[in-house]
């Protein structure tokens, strides 16, 4: 078995409570037995994404049920508006492409925050935009956007506001209804920790009587027969769903009803912090702008003098520690730690000891143990 420690942005190590349910055996996906488990997992899943709507589980991974949130509501040549400054900003517009949909993009330089007016002028403009999307945690650049700001500005307009939280929820503040979000889909893999696999999406009356008028433009991922076959008594899923990581997401999710969402959110704002003074301390440069860094990643550039298969290949085969690095143009300038999910001080301690020792032994001058002290020193309960 690989104990090599994961401080990716997902997948993330699960709890051993979480494996232990998984090994249950199968069930009757369509009994009363399933019927329950089903019920219950959906509805910790709306409290997780503080909602008073039903949420579905769809077998699949996060992208999945971003693909549900367009092939539900798009007709060809509806516009919708995206808000791209990463690469999962750019997938959901051509999710929108693929579905026939004509994608409007607000280009956000990587790394940089967005004005949220902006996302109102584009509405102003284009008074025939169905719906925006936005991603609350762009995994891929480490930033986080105002999902909460950009709400208030989206109150004004008709257009659906449909938002990924795939590595934010239950790790970063997410309230679909204060926000008045339509949509808003998540992953199991990341700040939920629970396996990959399952993806989740809630859908508010607006986004519903939308849903109402088009032609599914997915079979699988048709969202009225999700509500239909979730109506039933018992409850189910349309089709066969995986039994074992619907068992998981049942124990995932009970983890962190009993761990509070709000103490959750806390622990995950304390480990960005360590994880920034961490980086300050050494002194690396964070990617993107301070004021909008990431709660649950955190992209640095990449020392001067030392590569990307250097420095995460010692991380990895030395220490045992795997980091990410930069996708698309970012790819061999950045790297990224992922602290979400179960993380805590000592993944973090471990993290920056073995970074420590990696940047010394690849010629980038470092003073030992500042990292660490960095770390540790966030964590002392006066500095919480
Ligand atoms: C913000 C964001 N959205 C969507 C996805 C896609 O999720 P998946 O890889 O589970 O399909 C990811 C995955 O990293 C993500 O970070």
């Amino acid at each position: 078995m690989d104990e090599t420690l994961l401080m990716i942005p997902g997948p993330t190590r699960v709890a051993p409570r979480v494996l232990k349910a998984m090994s249950e055996n199968i069930v009757n996906h369509r009994s009363a037995l399933f019927g329950k488990i089903l019920s219950e997992t959906t509805e910790m899943m709306s409290d997780v994404f503080r909602t008073n709507n039903k949420s579905y589980l769809i077998t699949g991974s996060g992208t999945a049920a971003m693909e549900a949130a367009m092939a539900n509501i798009i007709n060809p040549g509806d516009k919708i508006l995206s808000l791209v400054g990463g690469k999962f900003g750019q997938r959901f517009g051509q999710i929108v492409d693929a579905f026939g949909g004509q994608s409007e993009v607000i280009d956000v330089e990587w790394g940089k925050g967005v004005n949220p007016d902006e996302i109102g002028y584009a509405l102003e403009e284009n008074e025939d935009i169905k719906a925006v999307t936005v991603v609350h945690n762009e995994t891929s650049t480490g930033v986080s956007n105002p999902i909460k700001e950009i709400g208030k500005i989206m109150s004004d307009y008709d257009a659906l506001y449909v938002v990924d939280t795939v590595s934010s929820l239950a790790g970063d503040e997410v309230d679909v209804d204060g926000y008045g979000i339509d949509i808003c889909v998540t992953g199991s893999q990341k700040c939920m920790a629970a396996p990959p696999g399952m993806a989740a999406i809630t859908l508010s009356n607006d986004a519903w009587d939308v849903v109402d008028k088009v032609e599914a433009k997915s079979y699988y991922l048709n969202m009225k027969k999700y509500r239909k076959s979730g109506a039933a008594q018992p409850p189910e899923t349309p089709y066969t769903p995986s039994v074992s990581l619907m068992y998981a997401m049942h124990e995932a999710l009970d983890i962190i009803m009993e761990e509070g969402l709000v103490n959750r959110v806390k622990r995950h704002q304390i480990a960005a912090k360590a994880t920034r003074n961490a980086i300050k301390a050494l002194n690396l440069e964070l990617f993107p702008d301070e004021s909008v860094s990431s709660t649950t990643v955190t992209a640095v550039n990449m020392p001067e003098g030392v590569s990307d298969g250097e420095l995460r290949g010692t991380m990895r085969n030395k220490y045992r520690v795997e980091l990410a690095g930069g996708q698309d143009h970012l790819k061999g300038n950045i790297f990224r730690i992922g602290h979400m999910g179960n993380i805590t001080h000592r993944e973090l301690i471990t993290t920056f000891s073995a970074l420590e020792m990696t940047l010394r032994e690849l010629g980038f001058e470092v003073n030992m143990g500042e990292g660490v002290a960095a770390v540790a020193d966030t964590y002392l309960p006066n500095n919480i």
